[in-house]
Formats: C-alpha cells, structure tokens, sequence
C-alpha cells in the first residue's frame, strides 16, 4: 500500500494483432497515458485531465474517472483520491488510448488502496472503461496494456485471459496517421456472422499467430496477421489503408493490417533497419495518398505493461 502519491504510465497496445479479433492483443513500448494519483482525506473522486494534444476532446478521456470511482464505490477505503490523467494519447487512433487512461487509472488507485488486488484482478475494471468508451467489452487491449506482453483472451464468459509465450525478437512498426476512426464506428460495421470457410482461415491464422510469437518468427508472425473476417469492412474507413500495405510489403515488411479498430496500422520486420525502412515507406504514403501527417512507434513487445514510475 502507497500512502503519499503514484504515477503510472500504462501503454499502447495492438488490439486483435491481425488475425485476433477481440481475442490477442499485445504492448508496446510508446505511446502510453500517465495517472498521477494520491490519497485525499475529502471523501469522493476529484479528477482532473490534463491533455497534451489538441486532438483529444477531454469529454471521451474520463474513462479513467469512471473506473476510479467504480473502484472507490467497490471498496469504500475510508478516504477520497485526487486522480490526474495525463492523457498523452490520441483518441480513435486503434492504439487502445482508452485502455491504457483506465489501466493507469486502475493500477494507481489500487496501489493506494489498503489493501491491493493482483493485477489481474483489475482487469474487470478497465474492462468497464472499455464498454463505456465503444458501448462493448473487449479486452485485447486492456489485458496487454495491463499486463505486459502479448495476451489471449481465451474466454469472456467467463473471462480467461491467457498470457502468450513470446520469443521477444520481432519489431512492430505502428503508424498512426492523423486521422480519427472511432471504436464504437469501426464495430458498427462488422459483419454479424462469418462464413466457414472465412472462419477456417481466420483460426488458421490466429493458430500461426501463436505459434509465431512463441518461435519469435517474423514470417510466420506475417502472414499470420492476415485478417478475413474485420479488416475487409473496416479498411474503407481508412484513407489509403491499401496503398499504405503495399508499401510496407514493398519495404520489407512480413505482414500489415490494421492496429485494433485503426486507423493506426501496424507491421511486422525482423531487424531494426528494416522497421525503420517500413516506417518511412508507410509514413510516406500516408501523407501521399490520404494527405494525413503519421507518427511513428518501433518496439518489441513491452513485457512489463502498465508500469509505477513514481510513488
Ligand atoms: N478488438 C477491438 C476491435 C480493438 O477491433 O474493435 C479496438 O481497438
């Protein structure tokens, strides 16, 4: 238990990692959102926003809020909290923005608490930020963000939340063009049942996927990110997605998709080299094709997950 003060960043992460829709997620390193968090002897929640970015709308951050206090409702600690979320990450980006306000959140209120959960066992609040965020509960970015690491959802009911072995070699280039696709738009569109043979290819894939994170096998990774089942409808509300894949294939890459619901888009190289090569193809083409100004995010799978960095 922390008595004084705690800040924790929480990272992005990479919803459905291809082939895993709703199902796999993984970490990265940056971006993330920070909570900066303490005890107050006034009762309640007073929360406060502090945004970095002119392109986050501080009314869609408060997921961070919401979980605090469903927290605070739950276990009645005796004292009230301040909670500052530094919100550092754009909104509808497909970077899991609203997952890691609510992991921060969570991690920080807990380790105010007298007596801390596990850190699995904050999952269940994060996951309601989630469904306050996208009007649905999905936990391929609030599990990684949390946890560390590439996560399988195994089951939701109940939830079952599988950490992946990773052999951690791969690179993930992430961009994230200047361009906003909301979650609850981006589920709107999908279909409601798939066909079996879309089905038979998709758990091929996610089949690959796992073994590839577990071998550390960029190809196998790849091809693997594949996605037939959310990736056909969602591509269209993505200026450029196509043009944007090619390049990077065209660069060196082992695969590219989406990052969760996008617009962001990840891929998938063996070295740093290449990654950086891949990165500026796709930054390129985002600003030829869809005329948006990209940022981009190399990392390894960021084993740690939502981190204290201050108490
Ligand atoms: N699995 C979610 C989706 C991730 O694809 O809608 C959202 O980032």
């Amino acid at each position: 238990m922390i008595s004084k003060g705690i800040t924790v960043f929480a990272p992005a992460t990479i919803g459905n990692a291809g082939s895993g829709f709703d199902v796999i997620g993984i970490a990265i390193d940056k971006p993330g959102d920070i909570v900066v968090a303490s005890r107050s002897k006034q009762p309640g929640l007073h929360f406060s926003l502090r945004v970095s970015s002119r392109e986050v709308p501080p009314d869609l951050s408060n997921v961070a809020a919401h979980v605090a206090q469903l927290m605070l409702d739950e276990f009645k600690p005796g004292f009230g909290i301040d909670l500052t979320l530094h919100k550092k990450m754009p909104v509808g980006s497909g970077l899991g923005s609203s997952a890691a306000s609510s992991v921060a959140a969570v991690v920080a209120v807990n380790a105010l608490l007298p007596k801390p959960l596990k850190r699995v066992d904050l999952l269940r609040f994060a996951l309601e930020g989630e469904r306050l965020a996208s009007g649905s509960i999905h936990a391929d970015n609030a599990a990684p963000s949390l946890l560390g690491g590439a996560q399988l959802v195994r089951s939701y009911t109940p939830l079952d939340v599988v950490a992946l072995p990773v052999r951690n070699t791969i690179l993930w280039v992430v961009i994230h063009p200047h361009l906003v696709v909301r979650t609850e738009d981006a589920r709107s569109v999908l279909p409601a049942t798939v066909p079996m043979q879309s089905a038979i290819r998709q758990w091929g894939n996610v089949g690959g996927l796992v073994a590839g994170l577990a071998r550390g096998d960029a190809s196998l990774v790849g091809r693997s990110t594949e996605d037939v089942v959310a990736e056909p409808v969602r591509a269209k509300l993505v200026s450029g997605f196509h043009e944007v894949r090619d390049a990077a294939l065209e660069a060196g890459a082992f695969g590219c998709t989406l990052s969760g619901s996008g617009p962001a888009m990840f891929a998938v190289a063996s070295s740093l080299q290449s990654a950086k090569k891949i990165a500026a193809a796709m930054k390129k083409t985002f600003a030829r094709v869809a005329n948006a100004k990209a940022d981009a995010f190399i990392s390894r799978i960021n084993m740690r997950g939502a981190t204290i960095i201050r108490s």
